[in-house]
């Protein structure tokens, strides 16, 4: 009887001992818990809170340190290819093409263009003649002047808009395999996607410092490279747009491995001829413009650049200015680029689309007609 007693005496002990361990264990890790979770509060607005608790888990990005990061979609299901793709699916194949003459007619064209542009934008530039503060900030105001000219209309570009800003682009007139490469992918790649579903056999290249999300952005339809493009090799200050800055869009400089223009484009990608070039990357741009100008390094290597879309970010990095004046100075000379499109993003900051009229590849793809 008595060693009844004792035992369901025990039994109850051990019972409550159990009870008393579970609860402690439990507010134990609550403690640990709690700084985590009062540091992120802090530092989440709280309409942006109540957003990311409807994000799926799968969806939710690691280093987003302020709990914000970039918000994916859902990534839908269906791919709706543009209206245009099925017609430049059945081009003729370019190789025909290079095999035949540019036509005198489509020559012509060309001649004609540059020759009304270049007056055009002549007498505009030279009115800033040694003062390339002043050209960085009325740029767009009077270069756009010469954006109207009726001969623009028959060229056919065609805008692909972005979250942010509109890239343009003149299609191909033949078929093979095209070349896309975006410098500063910046959180944004609705424009690349348009493209992406328009033209058949496009190879997308990016690179960005920031790796997140830009990496899972461009990696569904192209190739992701984590750096930044300069003129040097090595770990050098660039404007970047931190994954954690998503709502805000405050851009801050930080230390970021750099590599060299060229050698990205030549040894790394292997490219001889780029027939979509969309540069966007925070004031970087005056690291390498220079080297885009005929016998210049890029030419060494044999690199062709068809179409350019450039942002210039005079405002982020001001010697850009100069580097800029020169670089419209010796293009208005050599006369292998026409440009239009000049927009305003910001005070000190323009877009502008750069055709080349110049290398024949590039003519006999984007005007030659049948
Ligand atoms: C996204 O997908 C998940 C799982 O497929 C679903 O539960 C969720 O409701 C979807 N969210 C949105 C915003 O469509
Ligand atoms: C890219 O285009 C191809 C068609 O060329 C399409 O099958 C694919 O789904 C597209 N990808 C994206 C992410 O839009």
């Amino acid at each position: 009887m008595r060693t009844n007693e004792f035992t369901r005496l025990f039994n109850i002990r051990f019972f409550l001992i159990i009870i008393v361990v579970l609860f402690l264990l439990n507010f134990g890790i609550e403690k640990v818990k709690w700084p985590a979770v009062c540091t992120q509060n802090e530092a989440t607005p709280v309409s942006v809170g109540t957003q990311v608790s409807t994000v799926p888990e799968s969806s939710k990005v690691w280093d987003a340190i302020d709990g914000v990061g970039y918000q994916f979609k859902n990534s839908s299901t269906e791919v709706v290819l543009d209206k245009r793709f099925e017609e430049l699916n059945n081009l003729p194949l370019c190789e025909n093409l290079k095999m035949a003459k540019i036509e005198q007619e489509v020559k012509n064209k060309i001649d004609d263009l540059k020759k009304q542009f270049f007056e055009c934008i002549s007498p505009i530039v030279s009115r800033w003649k040694g003062n390339p503060t002043a050209m960085n900030i009325e740029w767009v105001s009077k270069a756009r002047i010469c954006d109207h000219l009726p001969i623009f209309k028959s060229i056919g570009v065609v805008p692909f808009a972005n979250l942010h800003e509109i890239k343009w682009a003149i299609l191909p007139k033949c078929k093979e395999e095209n070349v896309m490469v975006t410098l500063g992918v910046g959180h944004d790649t609705y424009a690349e996607e348009k493209l992406n579903k328009t033209l058949p056999n496009t190879k997308f290249y990016g690179a960005d410092p920031i790796v997140e999300p830009n990496r899972q952005m461009y990696s569904e339809f192209g190739k992701f490279f984590p750096f930044a493009i300069g003129r040097e090799p090595g770990f050098t200050k660039f404007r970047v747009l931190p994954n954690q800055h998503q709502k805000t869009r405050a851009y801050r400089f930080e230390d970021v491995t750099t590599i060299p223009f060229v050698y990205f484009l030549s040894d790394i990608l292997k490219l001889k001829k780029i027939d979509f070039a969309w540069f966007d990357i925070e004031g970087g741009e005056f690291q390498f413009l220079d080297q885009l100008h005929r016998d210049g390094p890029l030419d060494q290597k044999g690199v062709t650049i068809c179409q350019m879309n450039l942002e210039v970010h005079s405002k982020f990095h001001p010697p850009g200015a100069q580097v800029f004046y020169d670089f419209i100075i010796r293009v208005l000379v050599e006369k292998r680029y026409v440009f239009l499109q000049s927009l305003p993003t910001d005070v000190g900051v323009h877009r502008m689309f750069f055709v080349n009229v110049e290398n024949e590849e590039c003519v006999a793809k984007f005007f030659q007609t049948f």
